[in-house]
């Protein structure tokens, strides 16, 4: 690229900085054009993140209860159509024992995610939540079950859930109807985005980058989306694509282009929770390295019994399903040390300055 051109674009960039938005064609331009300016925008995400908080890196301890589930996604691993997974549940204990073992290395947030799985019914969630928020009243529980009612929502919160993931998988209408099955509905994700933040949730969306039928211009909407949603969290990863799914055959997502949407999302959103995810940890080597010194500060290892591991695959070589929680830990500490930051004790709340 012509040396004026990138001057140009690192203009762009400070702009972003300054002001935390940009407009949907300036965002299309950073990338279209990233090639040559993402070192200079992962440095600025990576000032940002560290003014706010400072050098800790949060984990949250990712409990993965249920691979059964009702809908059809067609890039999913756990897609109800799909005859090869072997399905599994987790009993109430089985959860807590999880919980405790996460409790002692020191998680102090726990992730309840699974299917959308019509077992375990409020009455069931309400349970598991408040044992969990009895025995460990310092931790912070997050659940990611997918879509509910409003009324559900709200009794999951009064037992005690303090956030919700439901990633949006994408912000462009015909883009979700290209990779859901037509009983799936665009309006209702948003609804219930909307629904959760009513109701106090700190909140996370998020969206895979990369999926089949994507486009840049998708990308820069998903920024214009995130502006104006406030989220406290964004979760984003490479699409992978996985061999008992109708995307077999479709590329996956780029580690490279992941890497610049978080480091567009931590300057847009500069008190964020950005985790950087195991699809991106699995995508490349170095991936959760990567995505921390593009602007991410959260890592969600597998506390999930090893048993059960290689049945939550939600796509093709899914990293860390053979090993024991505690290993997981000590090579994340590992692996976060080598970034200059280091792995924190801590609920690791949103910010809010
Ligand atoms: N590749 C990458 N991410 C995927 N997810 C589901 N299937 C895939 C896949 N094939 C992501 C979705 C979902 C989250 C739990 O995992 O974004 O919300
Ligand atoms: Fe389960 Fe998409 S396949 S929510």
């Amino acid at each position: 690229m012509p040396k004026q051109h990138t001057a140009m674009y690192k203009e762009l960039i400070d702009k972003l900085r300054y002001q935390k938005s940009l407009s949907k064609d300036e965002y299309l331009k950073l990338i279209k054009n990233r090639e040559d300016i993402s070192e200079y925008l992962f440095k600025n995400a990576r000032e940002v993140c560290e003014s706010i908080y400072g050098k800790d890196i949060y984990i949250r301890g990712l409990i993965e209860f249920t691979n059964y589930c009702k809908n059809d996604c067609l890039y999913c691993g756990i897609r109800r159509s799909n005859k090869e997974a072997q399905r599994y549940r987790l009993t109430q204990e089985e959860i807590l024992s999880c919980a405790k073992q996460g409790y002692n290395l020191g998680f102090r947030t726990f992730v309840l995610q699974g299917g959308e799985d019509n077992f375990y019914t409020d009455e069931k969630m309400e349970k598991i939540i408040k044992s969990i928020k009895t025995k460990y009243p310092d931790c912070a529980i997050t659940l990611s079950m997918g879509e509910r009612s409003f009324e559900s929502y709200q009794r999951l919160k009064i037992a005690g859930a303090d956030r919700y993931l439901l990633r949006h998988e994408t912000i462009s209408k015909s883009h979700y109807e290209k990779i859901h099955p037509k009983q799936m509905n665009f309006e209702n994700r948003i609804k219930c985005l909307q629904n959760l933040k009513k109701l106090g949730y700190q909140v996370g969306c998020g969206f895979m980058v990369g999926s089949p039928y994507q486009t840049e211009e998708n990308l820069a909407e998903e920024m214009i989306f995130l502006k104006q949603f406030n989220p406290q969290m964004v979760g984003i990863g490479p699409f992978i694509s996985h061999k008992d799914t109708p995307f077999k055959n479709e590329k996956s997502g780029n580690v490279e282009l992941t890497l610049f949407m978080l480091g567009l999302i931590r300057l847009t959103l500069p008190n964020v929770l950005l985790p950087a995810t195991t699809a991106l940890g699995t995508m490349d080597l170095l991936g959760r390295e990567k995505g921390i010194k593009a602007g991410a500060n959260v890592l969600m290892p597998n506390l999930s019994p090893v048993t059960v591991r290689k049945k939550y695959m939600l796509y093709d070589n899914k990293i860390c399903t053979g090993d024991e929680s505690a290993e997981c830990l000590e090579c994340l500490k590992k692996r976060v040390g080598t970034t200059g930051r280091t792995i924190v004790v801590d609920r690791g709340d949103y910010k809010t300055n």
